[in-house]
């Protein structure tokens, strides 16, 4: 398996189950990992009955898994600063105000969030040479894939940037033979200094995600749920992702067959209605199905935990792939 792993799906399916199952299952076979998290419900305290924060820590009983739980908010919150930090530097006193604005209105829109956590991702993913794997609780949705192709968009723009500026250090320094201020000035511009940083960045994750990342969809076994997956699986795809596999999760348990009773009939029947459902997925979806996980009584923690990770038919081996 890949370095990153990520376990994506729609709101409650059981990605955060998933993706502690399969954290939980590299670490017990020797492979030193790191669960990343984005839940704003917080719920992988839930799962580890423990608190997380931005900072990996040990989990407590595993000795080879490391977590840390991203506060999507807290992401957008720092990044705003951070912005109005960087352009406050870079602009005269009177526009910093008009600026500020337009910056909170820009980190109101739905596209901030995904933009910050990305940012937050890159970080995590520059920075776990300790770490032998990561499990993402989440995957790069459509918003996000899009970012995917800045690195070409603002190469471009940076190239006609650089020219422009070029251009007018060109005329200044004619019109003020021997001053050559405007050259050092073009030399160390903060503006095209962080646009090579952001591009750079965005070349990283791509690389990354396309060389060296696995993907998994988790789908329930109803019908939204796998129209959404066979959404998900397109556009991952399309931007040359490579998905292993879809984890089925909260299939129904079958009853005994001597059980009667209108409880045992309407368990039969969903299980025939989610068995038409399965085979819905293997035959429209390319990916092949790694984990067929049925409803447990109770919520997936402690030894439910370990049960799933056991059902969870992904390899933990590290093949570094990347070349
Ligand atoms: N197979 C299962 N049996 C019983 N409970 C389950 C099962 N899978 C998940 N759950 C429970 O369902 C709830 C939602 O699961 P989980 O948090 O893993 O979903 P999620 O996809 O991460 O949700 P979100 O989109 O909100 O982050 C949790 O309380 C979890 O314990
Ligand atoms: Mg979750």
């Amino acid at each position: 398996m890949r370095k990153f792993v990520f376990f994506g799906g729609k709101g409650g399916v059981g990605k955060t189950t998933m993706s502690s199952a399969y954290a939980v299952k590299c670490a017990r076979a020797g492979v030193k990992t790191l669960l990343v998290s984005t839940d704003p419900a917080h719920s992988t305290r839930d799962v580890f009955d423990q608190e997380f924060t931005d900072t990996p820590a040990p989990v407590e009983g595993e000795p080879n898994l490391d977590a840390m739980e991203i506060d999507p908010e807290t992401e957008v919150r720092e990044h705003l600063m951070e912005t109005k930090r960087a352009m406050s530097d870079q602009v005269s006193p009177a526009m910093v105000n008009e600026i500020d604005r337009q910056i909170e209105m820009a980190h109101q829109t739905p596209g901030a969030h995904e933009s910050a956590l990305f940012d937050r991702f890159i970080d995590v993913m520059r920075d776990s040479d300790e770490y032998d794997r990561v499990v993402f609780d989440t995957s790069p949705t459509g918003g996000t894939l899009r970012l995917l192709s800045l690195p070409e968009y603002l190469d471009g723009w940076i190239q006609r940037l650089l020219h422009k500026r070029k251009q007018s250090v060109k005329l200044f320094e004619r019109a003020a033979i021997g001053n050559n201020e405007p050259r050092r000035m073009m030399e160390g511009d903060p503006i095209i200094a962080r646009l090579e940083k952001r591009r750079d960045d965005f070349k990283f994750a791509k690389e990354t995600l396309q060389d060296d990342a696995a993907f998994f969809l988790v789908v329930n076994p109803d019908e939204l749920s796998i129209r959404e997956t066979k959404r998900a699986v397109d556009k991952l795809e399309e931007y040359g992702l490579d998905v292993r596999g879809l984890a089925v999760n909260r299939l129904t348990p079958e009853p005994d067959p001597d059980e009667e009773g209108r409880g045992a009939t309407f368990l039969r029947d969903r299980v025939k209605t989610e068995q038409e459902r399965l085979r819905e997925l293997r035959e429209d979806l390319s990916p092949p199905l790694v984990a067929a996980i049925e409803t447990r009584v109770a919520e997936v923690k402690g030894d439910f935990l370990g049960e799933v990770a056991d059902e969870i038919e992904v390899d933990v081996e590290l093949t570094p792939e990347k070349v």
